[in-house]
């Protein structure tokens, strides 16, 4: 077990040091002279042309990779595109047609919701991609064309390493569409793909020094309740950030967009409530600020995401995590790490088994 964990405590903490190799493994090969490539995937680009609607289906921190992707597919391919998990979109009678597209990610390629949902679409004549870690899974057999995504085994329950490379597989996918679609060029995609492999160094930069985080985490240990809250991107990396906390430390966490408190959280705000926000530089980065002082005036205990250099950050917020500058997206991918580090350090605070929590299990196979 020792010898399996290499020399790390756990194996939640070994996986997330192993995520910039998952990156860098997820995106190697995808970028031949300045192409993407995706011969796998047998694209017939007609068929692929005539997509009108996307879905991406998953479970668990699958579906937060397709909350993320989502954003990527409309704003550079214009498709429209719904995210879904797949136990609801199973039992209801979506709009999937011939022209539809079905992405549907599983780190371990078996969650029954996932493989009936997808069953489903393909009777229904959708094309249907999978975005999977596991080499010949149901998943990848059952699908017209596989990504995968190269992060090794992951043996901890609580999913990160997959997580990234999930979203960076999903990523690469949304500009294979935006290219499809001319909604990017050949020169924008070049940029992306560079700066998408750049966030591997990145999240070594922030595993070099974590201290921060601890100090946030042993502020946090004791609460009740917490609540994460972002706009745009930042929103859908909370709802990750609060599973994960939810998942190892059972301490209870709900992810809200920002913008939403006033209809509702706000009213659990009490003096010490922890709010964690992701504040990083971004379209909306003012609007956050206002949301963070709406919780500071109600005596909340602030940990704050940013962007390295933003000082006036440190007004409004008790704790700031930095990370590295990154385009708004990619922050979905740097961001993450902060929010993971942060529930293991809450979880083994509160003395709990962070590679195996109580009730839940790796894969879900059953319904
Ligand atoms: C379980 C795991 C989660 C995972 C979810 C979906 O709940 O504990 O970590 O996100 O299943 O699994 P999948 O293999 O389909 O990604």
């Amino acid at each position: 077990d020792a010898a399996e964990k290499g020399g790390y405590p756990d194996f939640m903490l070994k996986e997330i040091y192993e995520e910039p190799r998952t990156i860098r493994d997820t995106l190697a090969g995808r970028m031949v002279n300045g192409h993407l490539q995706f011969d796998e995937l047998a694209l017939n680009y007609d068929e692929l042309a005539a997509i009108d609607r996307v879905y991406i289906i998953a479970c668990g921190t699958s579906y937060h990779a397709g909350l993320i992707a989502k954003n990527l597919i409309e704003a550079w391919s214009r498709i429209p595109c719904e995210v879904e998990v797949a136990s609801e979109f199973r039992y209801r009678n979506p709009i999937v047609t011939p022209s539809t597209l079905v992405v549907a990610v599983s780190q371990s390629g078996e969650t029954a919701d996932t493989l009936a949902a997808v069953r489903d679409a393909r009777i229904k004549g959708a094309k249907v991609f999978g975005i999977t870690n596991v080499v010949g899974s149901p998943l990848a057999r059952e699908s017209d064309g596989v990504i995968y995504i190269k992060a090794n085994k992951e043996i901890a329950v609580a999913a990160t390493k997959s997580f990234l490379g999930q979203v960076a597989a999903l990523t690469l996918l949304a500009m294979l569409l935006g290219q499809l679609r001319g909604g990017l060029t050949t020169a924008q995609i070049r940029m992306l793909f560079r700066e998408l492999a750049d966030t591997a160094q990145q999240i070594e930069q922030i595993l070099a020094d974590t201290d921060t985080i601890e100090a946030a985490a042993l502020a946090c240990k004791d609460a009740q309740n917490a609540l994460f809250i972002g706009r745009g991107i930042g929103s859908t990396i909370c709802y990750e950030g609060a599973l994960k906390l939810k998942e190892i430390s059972y301490l209870h966490a709900e992810a809200y967009a920002a913008g939403e408190m006033k209809h509702g959280p706000i009213a659990l705000i009490d003096p010490g409530f922890p709010v964690i926000v992701v504040a990083t530089k971004s379209p909306t980065y003012d609007k956050v600020i206002s949301n963070i002082q709406e919780c500071k005036a109600r005596g909340a205990l602030v940990v704050a995401i940013a962007t390295e250099g933003d000082e006036e950050i440190k007004k409004h917020a008790d704790y700031v995590i930095y990370i590295p500058k990154v385009r708004d997206c990619f922050s979905a991918i740097t961001a993450s790490v902060p929010l993971q580090l942060f529930a293991r350090s809450i979880a083994l605070a509160r003395g709990c088994d962070v590679d195996q929590p109580r009730n839940l299990a790796k894969s879900v196979t059953v319904e």
